[in-house]
Parts: C-alpha cells; structure tokens; sequence
C-alpha cells in the first residue's frame, strides 16, 4: 500500500522518548508525534526546553513550529531534563544530539552522545531500545551498545539500533513525514521489530527499508554526504575549467544532468557548500579513515574540501577585481548570509565568510539576508545588517548574491536604480538572468559562466 503516512488506527500509539532536542531532536519529537506516537523530549538547555514546552522552536524551519505547537497542546508532546523521567516513561528512546567538529580536529566531539547515553543507561531497569540518531564516526554504535549493556541496571535487555537522519534544513519536515529510506542499523531482530512497528505508517505508505549491521547504518550517512559534497566540488572544479577555455558551467551542468546515470540536483555551481553537516561530516569521515588505516582511499574528500573552500577565495578575488583592485573604502552589498535559502542558519555559511573575508580586508559590506540577519549578528558582529535587499545597495560598488532566496531573483535593474553608486554585480549561485542585468547597462559576472 502506497499513500500519505497519517495516523493507523491499527497501531498502538507508542511511548517514546528524544534525547537532545535540538534541530534535529525537535524535528524528530513534533514528527513522531504527528505520527500518533506519545512523545517526551529531553532537553538540558533550559531556555531551550522553555521555548519548546511553550511550543516554540528557537530555529527558522517552515512547518516547524506549527507541528510543534499542535502536538505540545494535544498533550502528545512533552519536554523535561530528567532522565529518570525519560526512562520511565519510554521503551523507545532516540538519540538526537549533536556531534560538532572539534576545535583544534577534524574529528567529531562525541561527548554528548556518552553523555546522553551514559546519562540514560543508568536509569534502564526495563527491556527497552535506544536508537541512535546522530551522525557519528562509524565504531560508536558498536561502542555504545557495550556502555549500554555494562551500565544500565537491565543489562543485556537494553538493545542498540543505529537509524541515521538524512533531514535537509529547509525541508526537515518534509523529510521526517515522506523519508527517502529508513536504515536500520540491528545487532538483534528484536530490535528491528520494534522499529518496524514505530515506523509502520511510513513503511505502509511505501518507504523502503533497508535492515543492516551498524557499521553500515553509520557509514550511509556520511557516504551520502560525501557523495553529494563531491558532486558539488566537481562542478565547482569544472566552473574553473571553464573559465579557463570560455564555456558555461550552467549549460555544462544541464546537459550532463540529462544522462540519467549523472542527474541534475547538486550540480548548482557557486560558492560552495556550507552548513552544519556536509562540511563536518566530510572532515570527520577524513579523520576516521585516517584512524582505520584507509586515509588513501579516502584522501580525495580533502580535495572536495579544498575546492569548496577555494570558491571563497575566488569570490573575494574576483570581488577586488571588479571594485579595481582596491577593497578599502569598497562598499559591497551581500544578498544573503545563511548558508542556503529557507533556513536562519550561518554555520559555515559560505556567505557570511565571503561577507567577513571582505570585511576584514577594509570593504564597508552590508548584508541582507530575509532569515538569517539576527543569527549572522551573533556569529559576525562587525558587519552592517540593512533592512532589506535594495538598502543593503546604497550607493554600493559591486553587489554580490550569495544565497539564493528567491526574493532576490524578483528584484530587477530598476529596483536599484539610483540605489547603487556602480552597477555590479555578482551571482554566487548562478540563477539570476546576467543577460537581463547586462541589457540593463550592469555589468555581471558569476564563477564560470561568460
Ligand atoms: C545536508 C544533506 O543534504 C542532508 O541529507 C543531511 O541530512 C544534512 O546535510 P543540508 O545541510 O540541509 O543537508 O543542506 P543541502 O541542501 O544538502 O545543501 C548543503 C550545501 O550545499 C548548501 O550550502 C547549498 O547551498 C550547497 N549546494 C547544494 C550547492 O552549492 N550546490 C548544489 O548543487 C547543492
């Protein structure tokens, strides 16, 4: 049976539990509460855990926070700071915590995955299933499931699943209710059971399911976001390409996208990815093949990385360029600051760092960004937020745009004439028309394209 997932009516509801309640640990909790499950979340941020237990949610993501607010007033959605509580009151209990880069490594800080799974274990006196959620360097469920077994007073009954989260921002939502695949990563089928029950509306609506070991649940993670990391440095790396010879990286990308074997989707040149997980998870998975002795097989994503980050570096230059050669006193408008549209988030937003990069070379830069203006305030104090698209151009030099809301594809030349005191600009994503800019008497570049 194929259709939309809702609420079966022949499925108990379950009583389940979400460790860290984050981006994706709130995603999961309102998800899974639309789905008919009782949910309880664990949150130690107290400003946090009061936004959502008022059914709020601290991140822009559309559709996040109506979910959120209907299933806190249904009662079907809770939140605490006790894992006492937690442990009690679930047989399910998915871990969502973050697992960031560490500051001075490439690898991933896994405190707070111990911490959530030392912090419950202690309290599981009952057979129940922790299912972990979070990406991780592929050994730690295995490790895991050892602490969980030593430490948790029912022991051997405490079983460990690995059912990684492919949620992209913008359509976190989406993803959770109509999920490509759902990977379960098992080392007891009574585990997969359990989840296959959980999951039942998602798996009846048609979503295939893929049941494996943990090492390979944790390894599809980071391969997928290698994969999609690498199709954007090749694009990236063929936009120099043809720069060099004069072609067009656009209709390069359309015309290899029809080979249905390559595809069109992530072969947006620009500026490069950014985000809270593509670039981290490509530096972690570097790190953890070093430690297992592949770093060879490996070494290219170090090369995914460097053409990614050498995108900023081109844009700074080409951006001196066309200001000639002087970037002090430059005024550069920057359309956008997250690192992609539909999201408030500036984690290694390549946006922000080509605003910054400017900035710190004695650019007066001003950002707009319909989302993201109080987030990047947070991360790059120093930068002059405007109010809008065409006051972030006042009598600018050279307007660059960096992340493609589509607010900034409805603006036309005549919206900023008289605004700008040069008309320059320059497209980092590759979807503004040039041609319609440069009839307009502007002069218009992007990475790649003539
Ligand atoms: C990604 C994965 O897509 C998702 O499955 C995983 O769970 C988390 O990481 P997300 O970080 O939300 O999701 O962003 P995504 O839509 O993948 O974009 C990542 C970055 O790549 C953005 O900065 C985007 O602008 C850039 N990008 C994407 C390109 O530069 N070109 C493209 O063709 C596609």
């Amino acid at each position: 049976m194929t259709g939309d997932p809702g609420v079966d009516p022949r499925l108990p509801p379950m009583r389940i539990t979400v460790i860290g309640c984050g981006y994706l640990g709130a995603t999961h909790a309102a998800a899974m509460a639309e789905l008919g499950h009782e949910v309880l979340g664990i949150e130690i941020d107290p400003v946090k855990r009061q936004e959502l237990t008022e059914g709020r949610v601290p991140i822009y993501e559309p559709g996040l926070s109506d979910l959120l607010a209907r299933h806190v007033a249904s009662g079907r959605l809770r939140f605490t700071d006790s894992y006492a509580e937690v442990a009690d009151f679930g047989d399910l209990h998915f871990l969502c915590v973050g697992t960031p880069q560490q500051p001075e490594s490439l690898a991933a800080d896994l405190s707070q995955v111990e911490g959530a799974v030392a912090g419950l274990a202690a309290h599981l006196t009952r057979p129940s299933v922790v299912v972990g959620k979070s990406t991780v360097p592929v050994g730690t469920a295995e490790r895991m499931a050892r602490l969980l077994t030593e430490v948790s007073p029912a022991g051997a009954e405490v079983l460990l699943a690995w059912n990684p989260e492919f949620l992209r921002e913008g359509f976190a939502v989406e993803d959770s209710m109509h999920p490509d695949r759902i990977v379960l990563g098992v080392a007891d089928p009574r585990a997969e059971k359990v989840l296959r029950e959980f999951y039942g509306p998602l798996i009846d609506a048609g979503t295939p399911v893929v049941v494996t070991d943990y090492a390979t649940a944790e390894l599809v993670k980071v391969a997928a976001n290698a994969f999609l990391a690498t199709k954007i440095s090749f694009i990236n790396a063929m936009a120099e390409v043809c720069e060099v010879t004069g072609a067009d990286v656009v209709d390069l990308a359309d015309s290899i996208g029809y080979d249905a074997r390559i595809g069109r989707r992530f072969l947006q040149a620009g500026i490069g990815f950014g985000g809270g997980c593509l670039p981290k998870d490509i530096r972690a998975f570097v790190h953890r093949a070093g430690e297992l002795g592949v770093e060879d097989a490996m070494s290219f994503l170090r090369h995914v990385d460097d053409v990614n980050q050498r995108q900023r570096e081109r844009v700074v230059h080409l951006a001196q360029a066309m200001v000639d050669g002087d970037l002090a006193g430059a005024r550069i408008a920057v359309w956008g600051a997250a690192f992609k549209p539909d999201s408030d988030d500036v984690r290694d937003s390549p946006a922000l760092s080509i605003a910054g990069a400017l900035s710190l070379r004695g650019a007066q830069v001003r950002v707009y960004d319909p989302r993201a203006n109080q987030t990047a305030k947070v991360a790059f104090p120093t930068l002059v937020y405007a109010d809008s698209a065409v006051e972030a151009c006042r009598d600018a030099d050279l307007v660059l745009h960096l992340t493609e809301w589509p607010e900034f594809r409805a603006i036309t030349p005549a919206d900023l004439a008289g605004v700008v005191r040069r008309p320059q600009l320059f497209d980092g994503r590759n979807v503004l028309d040039l041609d319609a800019w440069r009839s307009a008497g502007w002069t218009a570049r992007a990475l790649g394209r003539h």
